[in-house]
């Protein structure tokens, strides 16, 4: 797990070696300390290089170790005693140095990298902070505003910006482990006591309050509730004020009560679901590793709105080449205009040159003949998708996959009218497309194995997070979000404000409450889905509309908004007052009280107190529950899929894992029992009704998350 070898002479190396990064396992220090003891043994080494195996230097700390109980010799000691030793210490890095393996670096006498690497200390995003001496060398090599940024954020740095910093002493284009041994011949017999961090003073300075308390408003503004960053900003101003001994005290006391967080839970859980991912399984058991994806190289997207454009400027922006359609000439200008501004934007801000040429802009099917693939982003209407998947089958290849990006038309009845059922997927990216990293990937009935893993490999080249799918109204993300959406509406009808819906979901994480959110991306856009799916009509009256519509409660709330031309913040009134069409800062509006308060009389609606506890219970239980249903549908593989999905589509908050990582965390027979009640309280509501997994896994003794799986394999094979 680390290889001692000796070079020339008076050198030694030691070799972490855990692929696939080289994480700081147990083992893997205990085989750093025998190394590192043999060195000391050895009178003609003088000198030490610590490098990764595969060019990567460390990704860290084990994550996985961190569930369990940890065991092996100890990070912090084993990094004390290598800054300790009176023997030269390089470290030597190449691909990354994160977190631990950035530590065990600052532990070394002198860095050395490679212009590819990649540096920082991300604990925070897992939900704690660098508790290997991190946030007490750091700040110690980078002063305190820099180190206090890179804690706080996690941020990953280049070598070239880590050597402008003080992190690394030196860069070099070639191997490091190379330059790292030049540079230790160099400097063997120079003192080593200068370059011990842990013996430099606190990095004092008359503005250290000020710095940290700017630190702390901006962490706590955009953490929303996260602990881990606010800690790191407590840790780092130890360093500030204490001396090293004292400061890693802080240190530990900070990493006790962190560690042992439910937060920390939940950001760990969502590192590995992420990840998970991307290892799609089918229900006919097609998975990603026993399915080859071939290539993909010339794209076609039909359709330069608001979508169309986003998804062609990924696509270029990762090296594909596209052909981008439109149906009129004056779309397609006003689409290029857009899509080309889009990407010199781009390429000016990263330095690189543009790549325009990749792009090529067309009115007629016939120019997408040659394209591998087609996304398809033409307006939300069944019948004119239909017209345009007929319409390529007779332009494109016989093998060219045909990809929607419905929001959650179904996909089997689209496919039915190609020739390819089979290479037709959705390809479900979220708004704005360039921006936004999550791709559901729909598999309808006849989806193939490979189309759904050629569509995986394209979302992943274009670096989205990407998650598979089955084929039902919405999906999984928006399926669920209609839920929510409905919940949040019911509570304005029975009392509450979009104000205190909003302030509710932005204290428990979200980014945004669901009106602002609504107010955002327009409240017309929902309408027109309503009028399209027949639950607005001739036959409603606009004024006194019915609360019941399908068979089931409904909401008017919205379309009566619309309907005096509320659309959100694109014509300055939503939910919300704006200053002006287009304004993002949203006022409370009077108006829209006055207008709830008229709504309640009419129907006779005795207005209820709604605590926050009660919107958190009402919205998030309300996701989950849904979530548990789509599992059982087989609609997603597994919990950590529906967490992945609201995680990076919806604003969910990470330290709280997702809504299904939520539930387990309350204790899914809280949940259960808050369902049963707000249901008995709304029996016309039928999705409160507490779903049939959910029972069964309270009736099963509440298993952890991680064996849920298994549970709804049963399930499903007793259907
Ligand atoms: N521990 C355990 N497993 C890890 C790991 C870690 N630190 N880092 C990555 N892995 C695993 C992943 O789960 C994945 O496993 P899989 O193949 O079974 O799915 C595999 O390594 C490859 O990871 P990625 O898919 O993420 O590979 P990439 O090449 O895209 O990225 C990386 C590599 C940049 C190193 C990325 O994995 C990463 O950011 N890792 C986490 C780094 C981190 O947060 N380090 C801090 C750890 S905590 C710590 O050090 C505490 C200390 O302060 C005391
Ligand atoms: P949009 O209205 O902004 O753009 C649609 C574009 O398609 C227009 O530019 C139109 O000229 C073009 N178009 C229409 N018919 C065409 C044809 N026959 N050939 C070529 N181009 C044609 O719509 P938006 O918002 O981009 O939505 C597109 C699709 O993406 C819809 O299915 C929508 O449900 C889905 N979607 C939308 C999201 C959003 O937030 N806007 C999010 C995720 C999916």
């Amino acid at each position: 797990m680390a290889r001692y070898t000796r070079l020339t002479e008076p050198i030694a190396l030691i070799t972490l070696n855990n692929p696939p990064v080289n994480a700081l396992s147990s083992a893997v220090r205990s085989g750093i300390v025998d190394s590192v003891s043999q060195a000391l043994k050895d009178d003609q080494v003088k000198a030490v290089v610590f490098c990764g195996e595969n060019r990567m230097f460390s990704g860290g700390a084990d994550i996985k170790e961190f569930s369990g109980s940890m065991s092996g010799p100890p990070l912090v000691r084993m990094i004390h005693s290598i800054e300790a030793s009176e023997k030269l210490m390089v470290a030597a890095i190449e691909g990354v140095a994160l977190g631990g393996g950035l530590e065990l670096a600052l532990g070394c006498h002198y860095r050395v990298a490679n212009t590819k690497a990649r540096l920082g200390l991300p604990e925070v995003t897992l939900g704690f902070l660098p508790g290997a001496g991190g946030t007490q060398r750091l700040p110690r090599l980078t002063g305190i505003t820099a180190a206090l940024e890179l804690i706080t954020t996690g941020r990953q740095i280049s070598a070239q910006e880590a050597l402008q910093l003080g992190i690394v002493d030196q860069v070099t284009e070639g191997n490091a482990v190379q330059a790292a041994m030049e540079l230790a011949l160099s400097v063997i017999g120079q003192p080593l006591n200068p370059r011990r961090l842990s013996l430099r003073p606190p990095v004092w300075s008359a503005d250290v309050d000020s710095v940290c308390e700017v630190a702390l408003a901006r962490v706590k503004q955009h953490s929303r509730g996260a602990m881990a960053p606010v800690a790191c900003v407590q840790a780092v101003r130890a360093a500030a004020m204490l001396p090293y001994s004292k400061g890693m005290e802080k240190e530990r006391q900070l990493m006790d009560t962190l560690f042992r967080s439910s937060q920390a839970r939940a950001l760990q859980y969502a590192f590995f679901a992420q990840r998970n991912a991307g290892k799609w399984s089918l229900p006919n058991g097609a998975r990603w590793n026993n399915t080859k994806a071939r290539d993909v190289q010339r794209v076609g997207v039909i359709g330069l709105g608001t979508m169309g454009r986003g998804i062609a400027v990924s696509l270029v922006k990762a090296g594909l080449s596209v052909v981008a359609l439109e149906s009129d000439a004056k779309q397609l200008e006003s689409g290029k205009k857009a899509v080309t501004a889009m990407l010199q934007r781009d390429a000016q801000r990263r330095g690189v040159g543009s790549p325009l040429h990749l792009l090529t802009f067309a009115l007629s099917f016939h120019q997408l003949k040659d394209v591998d693939l087609v996304i398809e982003a033409v307006f939300e209407d069944m019948n004119l998708k239909k017209r345009v998947f007929s319409d390529l089958c007779k332009v494109l290849r016989a093998g060219t996959l045909i990809c929607t990006n419905t929001s959650g038309l179904n996909v089997d009845e689209l496919a039915k009218v190609t020739d390819r059922q089979h290479l037709v997927v959705g390809m479900h990216f979220f708004a704005p497309a360039h921006v936004m990293k999550l791709l559901e990937v729909v598999y309808g009935s006849r989806s193939s194995p490979e189309a759904v893993a050629v569509a995986m490999a394209l979302g992943k080249r274009i670096q989205k997070v990407c998650v598979a799918v089955g084929n039902c109204p919405g999906f999984v993300g928006n399926r669920m979000l209609k839920l929510y959406m409905d919940q949040s509406l019911y509570l304005l009808e029975e009392g509450a404000t979009p104000e205190q819906v909003d302030q509710a979901l932005e204290e428990f994480g979200f980014a945004m409450g669901i009106f602002k959110v609504a107010d955002l991306s327009g409240l017309d856009v929902g309408w027109r889905v309503r009028k399209a799916s027949g639950l607005i009509g001739p036959d409603i009256d606009p004024v006194n509309p019915s609360r019941w519509r399908l068979g089931q409660r409904y909401c008017p709330l919205p379309d009566m908004l619309c309907q005096q031309g509320r659309f959100g913040q694109k014509t300055g009134r939503g939910w919300y007052l704006y200053n002006s069409p287009g304004s993002k800062e949203a006022k409370p509006d009077p108006e829209i009280l006055n207008f709830l308060e008229d709504y309640r009389l009419k129907y006779g609606i005795t207005p209820q107190r709604i605590s926050s506890q009660e919107v958190i219970e009402r919205c998030a239980f309300s996701l989950a529950n849904e979530g548990f249903r789509i599992l059982e549908d087989g609609i997603a593989a597994g919990p950590e899929d529906i967490d992945v999905i609201y995680l990076f589509g919806y604003g969910w908050p990470r330290h709280r894992g997702g809504p299904m990582f939520y539930a387990s965390q309350v204790g899914l027979s809280v949940v259960l029992e808050k369902m049963e009640h707000y249901h008995r309280i709304h029996p016309d509501v039928p999705s409160l009704e507490p779903s049939r997994l959910l029972r069964r896994l309270v009736a099963e003794g509440s298993p952890p998350i991680q064996q849920w799986r298994n549970h709804i394999k049963n399930l499903h094979s007793q259907l």
